[in-house]
């Protein structure tokens, strides 16, 4: 390969590692207009059906009767709740998400990054949002993050081929990684806690700060919140979900300082494991 064919090639890489990875033509296009349904076109959210969950969840409550209507930028938070709490089954929750066209972070991914791991694994790890490997891969931390994360858990006897499930509060990248709207966050809410709700995990646990806020609905950092432990309720059944929030492993790559308080945080969840009675791989140290 000639000088400038691998100085454009690595440049491009550059653009594309940094989110600058779609083509822009002379033309403006407006991508919401051509996504996101018209006023007057067939309603985009899925119609409300009963859902049931897992065993040991019960019944959904009731929600309002009456059409569904389409999904405009002012009440897709409305609409995903109403398409998120519809799923009675992971499949049908990720089927739903696919189609859904209510978040405007859709647009600019590649993938809808639903979830890895063992559906029904007595662990569930939920992080942010993906970045640029889990957008072209589809699933959740497969960059270095995620890397670190396996090693992680793997200290404890944990992963995801056996015992972990792991899904990310926004299933879409958002271009550049920049920080999601709380629109968008808004939006994409109702998806994970229907997603927890169905994964039914034994225990829960947040990695990051955006994760342990939104989904404790806490204002403290994750300086704060993390290695205690919380409850956490399905909004649709009664079951409460033990919760343990840490710090996420791509802030660990960034402040190696801070992995002894991790260490102790995987030390705190191994333990509510043993004494759960729920058994982990032998660790691979
Ligand atoms: N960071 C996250 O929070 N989630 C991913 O899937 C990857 C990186």
């Amino acid at each position: 390969m000639s000088d400038s064919r691998a100085a454009a090639r690595a440049l491009l890489a550059w653009y594309v590692d940094a989110g600058v990875d779609e083509p822009m033509g002379d033309t403006p296009v407006d991508r919401f207009a051509s996504r996101l349904p018209s006023p007057h076109a067939a309603p985009a959210a899925a119609p409300l059906k009963p859902a049931p969950t897992a065993a040991r969840h019960a019944a959904p409550a009731a929600r309002p009767a009456g059409p569904a209507r389409p999904v405009t930028v002012d009440n897709q938070p409305g609409a995903a709740r109403s398409a998120a709490f519809s799923a009675g089954s992971l499949d049908e929750l990720r089927s739903i998400l696919q189609a859904f066209d209510g978040c405007p972070l859709k647009v600019t991914a590649t993938n809808t990054v639903f979830a890895d791991g063992v559906p029904g694994a007595p662990v569930m790890i939920v992080g942010e949002a993906p970045g640029a490997d889990e957008d072209r891969a589809g699933r959740p931390f497969v960059g270095l993050s995620g890397q670190l994360l396996d090693r992680m858990l793997a200290t404890i006897g944990l992963d995801r081929q056996r015992n972990v499930y792991i899904s990310n509060v926004l299933p879409w990248r958002p271009p550049g990684n920049r920080n999601p709207t709380d629109n968008e966050m808004a939006t994409c809410l109702p998806f994970i806690q229907r997603h927890i709700e169905l994964a039914a995990p034994r225990v829960l646990v947040l990695v990051g700060g955006t994760s342990a806020k939104t989904l404790l609905d806490r204002r403290e950092g994750i300086t704060r919140l993390r290695g205690r432990w919380f409850d956490w309720q399905g909004p649709s059944d009664g079951a409460a979900i033990p919760v343990l929030a840490t710090y996420h492993p791509a802030y660990l790559l960034r402040s190696p300082g801070q992995k002894a308080s991790a260490w102790k945080d995987l030390l705190a969840l191994k333990r509510w494991l043993v004494e759960a009675g729920i058994g982990t791989a032998a660790p691979d140290t």
